[in-house]
């Protein structure tokens, strides 16, 4: 008869409300299943809250730091998206490497770990020549006041004059991450027209249909005033310092960067098939980043075959950088309505390497918000659980 590790069996203990964990063995892996965190939204510190597809939510990554690593241990995600296990480690005191194909999440990630003060910001946001802006893109039209826009373009000016004189600094970076985040949206709390959030940015011509639906034309925001709130709402639980993370722009099966047997954790999950298209999603941050989303080349697999071998070339490169003992989590979330469980992938893509499956956690909960992360009812796409492939380094 199969037996639970005493680790795993320590982990079946950990329904967030006493609820006892079902245990269901499938071909000699441990399946638990339980609600092992709230399902409640806003739980995490709020340096969180910028939005992003497909983002897991901090209580993931924090309930394996907290069992698995200790204060000081170097925690990795080759995947980081907006750095959920990223900001999450630091914030839990372990050092942090962190890694995405997109250079756009670095810009996500860096500031919220080497946060600015809001004096600062503010300081720098007076500082900044509003005036400066070229005209932008005709098209952004459909989604920006032209007085908006010309604020959007000074604000690009300003930063390509900094990174060219090599005055760019920590408060530029913030400044950036931020207006990065109030780019689109459905309030007055972002730059645009009322539109979907800034992680969905829809095309022009769907905008253009939007605004005449709606009956709208684009009002004039206040570009400063809008970063200052937010950067309020950010720092509100506080802010970060982590100088020393090693955050890397490239692909996950190559982050020479960060050593060999280094990396007690690594909490993460990748592209799931080629359900979410990131490089048209985040077209709009893209431009403004200066970045050219079609030229990132983002994983993308429709068959499963194909994304076992990309899963596992990843896995490949993490049993060189976790040390003997370390653990991976490796997350995936439900799609094509539950019939193609892609937990079962990771397992075969993780046969014969370094690494021993301990189990796979399933995270039931009844309705989660993150779920709509993929902008789907719950019930077509959605992820209502999360399932993560548990496995330590032999
Ligand atoms: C599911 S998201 C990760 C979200 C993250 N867990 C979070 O909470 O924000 C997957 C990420 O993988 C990135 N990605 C796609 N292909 C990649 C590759 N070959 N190497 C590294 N990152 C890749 C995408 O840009 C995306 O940010």
């Amino acid at each position: 008869m199969s037996v639970l590790s005493e680790q795993v069996a320590a982990l079946a203990q950990a329904g967030h409300e006493g609820q006892p964990t079902q245990v269901e063995w499938r071909d000699g892996v441990a399946f638990l299943i339980n609600a092992f965190w709230t399902p409640r939204q806003r739980q995490g510190h709020r340096l969180h809250e910028v939005s992003y597809r497909a983002c897991f939510k901090p209580q993931l990554p924090a309930f394996f730091i907290d069992r698995l690593t200790r204060p000081g241990d170097l925690v990795h995600d080759p995947f980081m998206g907006r750095g959920t296990t990223a900001i999450q480690s630091a914030l839990m005191g372990r050092r942090v490497a962190a890694n995405d194909i997109n250079p756009l999440s670095a810009m996500l990630v860096r500031p919220r770990l080497n946060t600015p003060d809001q004096a600062s910001v503010l300081a720098r946001l007076a500082e900044i020549d509003w005036q400066a802006g070229e005209a932008g893109p005709g098209d952004l039209l459909s989604f920006y006041h032209p007085e908006t826009l010309s604020r959007l373009m000074a604000l690009r000016t300003w930063f390509a004059d900094r990174e060219a004189s090599g005055r760019f600094d920590t408060v530029d970076d913030w400044i950036r991450m931020v207006a990065l985040n109030r780019l689109t949206g459905h309030s007055t709390g972002f730059f645009s027209v009322y539109t979907l959030p800034p992680n969905q940015a829809v095309s022009v011509k769907s905008q253009d249909r939007i605004n005449e639906r709606r009956g709208q034309v684009p009002p004039l925001r206040d570009v400063a005033a809008i970063i200052a709130r937010k950067t309020r709402a950010l720092l509100v639980d506080g802010g970060l310092s982590a100088p020393e993370a090693l955050i890397c722009t490239g692909d996950s099966a190559d982050t020479p960067a960060i050593a060999e047997g280094s990396v007690q954790l690594v909490v993460t999950s990748p592209p799931f098939l080629d359900i979410v298209q990131y490089a048209s999603d985040n077209w709009l941050r893209c431009w403004f980043a200066g970045i050219d989303a079609q030229a990132v080349p983002i994983s993308m697999h429709r068959k499963p075959e194909d994304w076992v071998a990309f899963v596992r070339r990843s896995l490949v490169e993490l049993a060189r950088v976790v040390r003997p003992g370390g653990h991976v989590a490796f997350e995936v979330g439900e799609v094509r309505g539950g019939s193609l469980p892609l937990e079962i992938l990771v397992l075969e893509a993780f046969q014969g390497l370094a690494f021993e499956v301990e189990c796979v956690l399933l995270n039931v909960q009844d309705f989660s918000k993150t779920a709509n992360c993929w902008g789907v009812g719950n019930n077509a796409l959605g992820v209502n659980s999360n399932r993560i492939v548990l496995a330590r380094r032999v």
